[in-house]
């Protein structure tokens, strides 16, 4: 059967069915309001899909998460940071010619204008790097002006891509190195992605950068989980706001804000906080528990629960095992780790989070690596957004290269007062 019916008052209105290459299922509801007046509600956008799109695939329900078809697990063993990258925005793993000639335009737009370093000046000691990340991507839009057209093209959309995969990293570290008052250090152009990221933050006139293939192939890793995940919250942000022809910086930029959010990538900074606490005030594993499941209180068990994962979160899976493999090998010890583990023993076996299949999600195990790296909690969700660019980018671009490029604009069912009239104020 390739279509669905709806019959409503006097009407009978016939809707195509839509197949996804894995066998997903919708109804085309676009000549809905048209044909029957009516429009769908969907608050929060559980059962609807903003598009159709060739970059990943979630089968929530078996944890199945794949890049343009590639299974997250494989990825995360054999692939770098820059070939997931090009993977995800141009459609396959680069060749030879095809990975020198992207590495090469990262190397070459590593280095930020140098009147930007005068921002960071501008920024209060306490600011949170989030927000100086997304000032910082949506400036670049007054710097790299000629990167972009009113028109997308696709000469300059490489640059422009380049420009903030390869900028995104420099501005975080540079943050990091304003916030503690050390000078900044310029990106090499021999180091890879994430080492050179790693450089950036931790080498010092007086403590230089020792390389750890442990930590930079941790750090890689990280990075790669977090690349893309489909229509999320701030990809669905930087699709609505590019779809008013927005350009990309300006479209990351609000990606990056929406990330922010303590529900979405936030929630790995909250998670170490939650963690911290619980060792700090000694607070028992079940006492958290029972606070995650009272509808009365404002906690949450972040790093918990996912809108479309009801299995394990692959991603949390590949880290837990990271987690534990690594800490072994370098006998590196957390107490932190080990709450983890039992808070998440505790939560899988209590009712309320089996009926509601929560699981731990990506937020929940990405924290305690971040720390071993030495990435500082307030800079966590700033990983994620280095990570999660070149989905980002992907999705902007799979947006433009489909015809016609309909702007983002959903409708409403207005609930508020009918019309009535102006009082003047003495009869208020
Ligand atoms: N702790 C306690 N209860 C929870 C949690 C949690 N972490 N997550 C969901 N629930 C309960 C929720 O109270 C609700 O219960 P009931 O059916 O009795 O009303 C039920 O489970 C369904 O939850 P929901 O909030 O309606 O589900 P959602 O799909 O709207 O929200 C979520 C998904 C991720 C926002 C939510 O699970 C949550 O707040 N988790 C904690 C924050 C977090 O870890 N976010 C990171 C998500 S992964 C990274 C990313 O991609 O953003």
């Amino acid at each position: 059967m390739d279509k669905a019916v709806l019959t409503y008052d006097t009407l009978t209105h016939e809707m195509p069915i839509i197949e996804g290459s894995e066998g997903e299922k919708a109804v085309d509801i676009s000549k809905l309001r048209q044909a029957t007046g009516l429009i769908t509600l969907d608050v929060g956008y559980q059962n609807t899909g903003s598009c159709t799109s060739t970059i990943t695939f979630i089968d929530g329900d078996r944890g199945i998460l794949r890049y343009r078809g590639i299974p997250i697990e494989e990825l995360a063993e054999k692939a770098s940071f820059s070939e997931v990258a090009y993977l995800l925005i141009y459609g396959n793993l680069p060749n030879r010619e095809e990975q020198q000639a992207f590495s090469q335009r990262l190397t070459q737009n590593s280095m930020i204008h140098e009147e930007m370093l005068r921002f960071f000046d501008g920024f209060p000691p306490t600011a949170h790097p989030m927000a100086i990340l997304a000032t910082m991507v949506n400036s670049m839009s007054v710097y790299y002006t000629d990167y972009y057209t009113e028109d997308f093209q696709a000469d300059t959309f490489d640059l422009m891509a380049a420009s903030l995969i390869s900028r995104i990293r420099t501005i975080a570290a540079y943050s990091y190195k304003h916030s503690i008052g050390q000078p900044h250090v310029y990106p090499k152009r021999d180091l890879k992605y994430a080492s050179n990221f790693l450089y950036m933050m931790f080498d010092s006139p007086v403590n230089p950068y020792i390389p750890d293939p442990d930590i930079e192939r941790a750090l890689s890793t990280l990075l790669i989980l977090h690349a893309d995940h489909e229509q999320n919250c701030s990809t669905s942000t930087v699709r609505l706001v590019g779809s008013s022809m927005a350009n990309l910086y300006a479209s990351i930029c609000a990606g990056i804000c929406a990330l922010w959010g303590p529900l979405h990538g936030g929630a790995n900074q909250k998670v170490i906080e939650m963690l911290e606490e619980i060792n700090r005030n000694k607070l028992s594993i079940q006492s958290c528990i029972e606070s995650a499941k009272d509808k009365t209180s404002k906690f949450r068990l972040f790093g918990f629960g996912h809108r479309v994962y009801k299995n394990y979160d692959p991603r949390a899976k590949i880290l837990k095992k990271y987690c534990e493999t690594i800490f072994r090998k370098n006998n590196y010890q957390d107490p932190l780790i080990n709450i983890a583990m039992e808070l998440e023993d505790a939560a899988l076996k209590d009712d309320f989070f089996v009926d509601r299949k929560l699981y731990p999600n990506v937020d929940f195990y990405s924290g305690i690596l971040y720390r071993m790296i030495g990435i500082p909690t307030n800079m966590f969700t700033v990983m994620f957004a280095i990570g999660r660019l070149p989905g980002m980018i992907a999705q902007w671009k799979e947006m433009h290269d489909t015809d016609p490029l309909k702007i983002g604009r959903p409708r409403q069912i207005y609930m508020g007062n009918t019309l009535r009239h102006y009082a003047p104020m003495e009869e208020r």
